[in-house]
């Protein structure tokens, strides 16, 4: 505060702006309120919640390349997904980086038998009926409805399924909109 070089820095003479540096100094304030609006409103939408645990799919189903069925057995056997419990995780991490602090607490909650307490991000009212099975049998990719999961270190819900996303496939591929399908 009393550095004796910005006393004499501040008794300078203020010169005026020329026009030029106005200008330039406007655009630059334009460009930053722009990136800010970008980022408000495009950039933070596509970060999903933090989870309890930072588990990245980008590393396990991008980079590793972990096939989605591992983890979500209930696929193609239940109208669930599911999130996979800690035994799951335990078939790895008996033995991968066992020493990382999030793999010993992973190891830790698993030996307390206490399970994780996944966020969910994509989930249908009580009325509105879903089932995987019949999507993937007819080869939909999860990424559709999903979108880019192999990029995501944090999952965000790709869609609102609301019921048009939902009938509008159905039209364009001969499946039922009777609304019992879906609502039973
Ligand atoms: C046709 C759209 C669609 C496709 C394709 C799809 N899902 Fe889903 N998924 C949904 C909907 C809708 C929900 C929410 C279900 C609910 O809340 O009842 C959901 C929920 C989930 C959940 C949360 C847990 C659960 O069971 O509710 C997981 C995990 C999931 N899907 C994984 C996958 C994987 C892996 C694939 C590909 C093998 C896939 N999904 C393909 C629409 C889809
Ligand atoms: C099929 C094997 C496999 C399964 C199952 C598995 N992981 Fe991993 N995991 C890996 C590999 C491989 C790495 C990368 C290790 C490395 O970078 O050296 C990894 C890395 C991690 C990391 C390190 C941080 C990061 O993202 O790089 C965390 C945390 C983690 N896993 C959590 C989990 C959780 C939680 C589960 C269960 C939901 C799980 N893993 C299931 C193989 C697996
Ligand atoms: C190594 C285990 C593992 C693999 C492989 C894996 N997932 Fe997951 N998945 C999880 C875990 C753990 C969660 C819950 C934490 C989270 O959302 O990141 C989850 C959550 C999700 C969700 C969010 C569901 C919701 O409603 O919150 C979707 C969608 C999903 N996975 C789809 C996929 C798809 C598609 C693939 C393959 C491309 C895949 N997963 C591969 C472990 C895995
Ligand atoms: C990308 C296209 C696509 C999307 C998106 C989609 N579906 Fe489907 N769905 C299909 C197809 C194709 C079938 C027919 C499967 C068969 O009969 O072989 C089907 C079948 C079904 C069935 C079973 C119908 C029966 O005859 O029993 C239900 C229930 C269903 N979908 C619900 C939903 C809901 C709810 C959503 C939105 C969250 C949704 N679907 C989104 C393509 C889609
Ligand atoms: C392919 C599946 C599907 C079919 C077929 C379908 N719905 Fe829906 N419906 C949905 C989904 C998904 C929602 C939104 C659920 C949510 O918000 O979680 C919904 C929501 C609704 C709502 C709540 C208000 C709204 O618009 O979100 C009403 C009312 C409704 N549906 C009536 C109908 C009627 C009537 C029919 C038959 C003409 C029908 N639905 C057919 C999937 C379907």
């Amino acid at each position: 505060m009393t550095d004796p070089i910005w006393a004499k820095v501040a008794q300078l003479p203020v010169r005026r702006h020329s026009p030029l540096a106005t200008l330039l100094a406007a655009l630059a304030g334009l460009g930053m309120a722009a990136m800010a609006i970008f980022y408000a409103v495009y950039y933070q939408d596509k970060v999903g919640p933090a989870q309890p645990l930072p588990f990245s799919h980008r590393v396990h189903a991008g980079v590793k390349q972990i096939g989605c069925v591992v983890c979500h057995r209930g696929v193609a056997s239940s109208s669930d997904a599911g999130m996979p419990p800690l035994q799951t995780c335990m078939l790895c991490h008996e033995h991968i980086i066992r020493e990382f602090p999030y793999i010993r607490q992973l190891r830790e909650q698993y030996e307390q038998g206490v399970p994780i307490a996944w966020l969910q991000v994509d989930t249908l009212n009580e009325y509105a009926f879903f089932d995987h099975r019949m999507h993937l049998r007819r080869g939909i990719d999860c990424g559709y409805c999903h979108g880019d999961i192999k990029d995501m270190d944090r999952v965000f819900q790709a869609h609102e399924f609301q019921m048009g996303f939902c009938i509008q496939c159905h039209r364009d591929n001969g499946a039922s909109h009777d609304c019992f399908t879906c609502h039973r």
